[in-house]
């Protein structure tokens, strides 16, 4: 477990916005430059609430947002997604087909896929487009025993090459050009249902919109486990909902969450800019640990990314 020198309530001005997720931190300036006791006790937060939420940081631009990132982890980009503004900076913008209204870990079709993304609000419709996000440890704690047993044994094949049909409810040019350019090149890595976080040791579900079939059973089987399993990640119990004003900053833990942006604002144009910080490769109960399948050669200073 992180041991925290000073609890993160007496070193932030922190409000947990939900019960088993979630915390608004109030009167801080994000800044590259910020005090290494402020840093570490934002980390020690992240690794506890999962999702951090910061409201009006109007200063943060997309130079600020990487400076920030860097100081935080080390970034990568995405493989394939279109919207990078350079090499890291990752814009998604509903008019260009960069929705994620599927409940999704950021960039699972990687071994190591991100530990931490960094999201700013660049553009919000005047109502809807809210992001939720999801806890898959408290997820996996409130399994029942026997789920905990099963899922503790469990791999999986997670894929970029997703069905992004399964919430489109119209034909949309933007979100087709953005799938096809999302899956130019195919990326596949097998994860254990259940990894150990690398800071807390917490258990949590590896599932979401990426997933592709369980090791060593059928579509049809997998299918059925995959409800059961994503059912108890995105309880309502398990989520907290985020109502987006322009210059919010978003910090979560992608190893640890899910999330899925609402598509519920029509043409209003919604653009997010997003961060993603190196994660390492998922262990398992076991030991053993997530291993890339697709391509056969992890690519040298890869991204890790998402279907947002
Ligand atoms: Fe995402």
């Amino acid at each position: 477990m992180t041991k925290h020198a000073t609890p993160p309530q007496e070193a932030l001005d922190l409000t947990p916005l939900a019960g088993r997720i979630g915390a608004e931190i109030r009167g801080l300036s994000l800044a590259p430059g910020l005090d290494a006791t402020i840093l570490r006790a934002l980390r020690d937060a992240l690794t506890r609430y999962k999702v951090l939420f910061f409201r009006a940081q109007h200063h943060v631009d997309g130079t600020v947002q990487q400076d920030f990132s860097r100081a935080w982890g080390e970034p990568v980009g995405h493989p394939t997604a279109p919207g990078q503004k350079d090499e890291y900076l990752l814009e998604l913008s509903a008019a260009h087909g960069g929705k994620a209204n599927v409940w999704h870990t950021d960039m699972t079709f990687l071994s190591d896929y991100p530990s931490v993304s960094i999201l700013r609000a660049v553009d919000i419709p005047p109502v809807g487009g809210d992001t939720v996000w999801a806890n898959t440890a408290s997820a996996y704690a409130h399994l029942p025993p026997a789920l905990r047993r099963l899922a503790d044994e469990l791999w999986a094949v997670h894929s970029n090459d997703y069905d992004y049909s399964v919430n489109q409810t119209g034909s949309d040019q933007a979100v087709d050009a953005y799938h096809a350019a999302f899956v130019s090149s195919i990326f596949e890595a097998e994860h254990p249902l259940v990894r150990l976080h690398p800071l807390s040791g917490e258990k949590s579900l590896v599932l979401g919109g990426f997933f592709k079939k369980f090791s060593g059973l059928s579509q049809t089987e997998s299918r059925h486990l995959f409800d059961i399993f994503q059912a108890h990640v995105t309880r309502l119990e398990n989520t907290v909902r985020w109502r987006w004003n322009r210059g919010d900053v978003v910090i979560w833990d992608n190893q640890s969450t899910q999330h899925y942006a609402i598509d519920d604002y029509g043409d209003y144009p919604r653009v997010v800019q997003r961060m993603t910080l190196r994660g390492g490769p998922a262990t398992a109960v076991d030991g053993r640990r997530s291993r890339q399948i697709l391509p056969a050669t992890n690519p040298a200073g890869h991204a890790t990314g998402n279907a947002d």
